[in-house]
């Protein structure tokens, strides 16, 4: 059994604001897992792979995070990898409601789960992967929006003439 904290997300890509999460989400415990969600259902603008693949480059300096794919439900996903702790972001009011059903819904799946908010910074409330979707399909600079490890990918997936 693992004791790893665990956030998980779509992360259509990842942003600062994720990378703010997890930056103090590892400071707080011994092992952050990223989850990345693989959901056909979902539709996303990357796929897995290169979701999973944007956060590794994003985190490779940190030594106790570590990303993997997950389907199904999370709080399956948990019980699966036996840890207990999941984290997610709170950003205003608008996510309160939406967050508050997934911790309660998650807890009535598997009892053992409690899940930790942290606040986003006040630098990245408006943020999200939809804005950066929006700001990369009409070709703005994604300095401060996404991690700069990241950047090109990003741009180069909605870049119609490129190559
Ligand atoms: O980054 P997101 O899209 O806000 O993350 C949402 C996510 C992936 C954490 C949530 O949709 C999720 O846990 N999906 C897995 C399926 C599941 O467990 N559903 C029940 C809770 S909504």
């Amino acid at each position: 059994m693992s004791d790893s904290f665990v956030y998980p997300g779509t992360f259509d890509p990842v942003t600062e604001g994720h990378m703010d999460i997890i930056r103090r989400a590892s400071s707080l415990c011994q092992h952050l897992v990223v989850a990345v969600l693989d959901n056909d259902a979902k539709r996303t603008v990357f796929s897995v792979e290169e979701r999973v693949r944007m956060l590794e480059l994003a985190t490779a300096d940190m030594d106790n995070v570590s990303i993997r794919a997950f389907s199904g439900l999370t709080a399956e996903y948990m019980k699966i990898t036996g840890n207990k702790t999941l984290v997610r972001g709170l950003r205003a009011v608008s996510d309160f409601d939406y967050e508050l059903q997934m911790a309660l819904l998650n807890k009535s799946i598997n009892p053992n789960l409690d899940t930790v908010f942290l606040l986003a910074n006040q630098d990245h409330l408006y943020l999200s992967s939809s804005v950066v979707r929006d700001l990369a399909k009409h070709k703005a600079d994604l300095t401060g929006f996404v991690p700069e490890e990241i950047k090109e990918i990003v741009a180069e997936k909605f870049c119609s003439n490129c190559k």
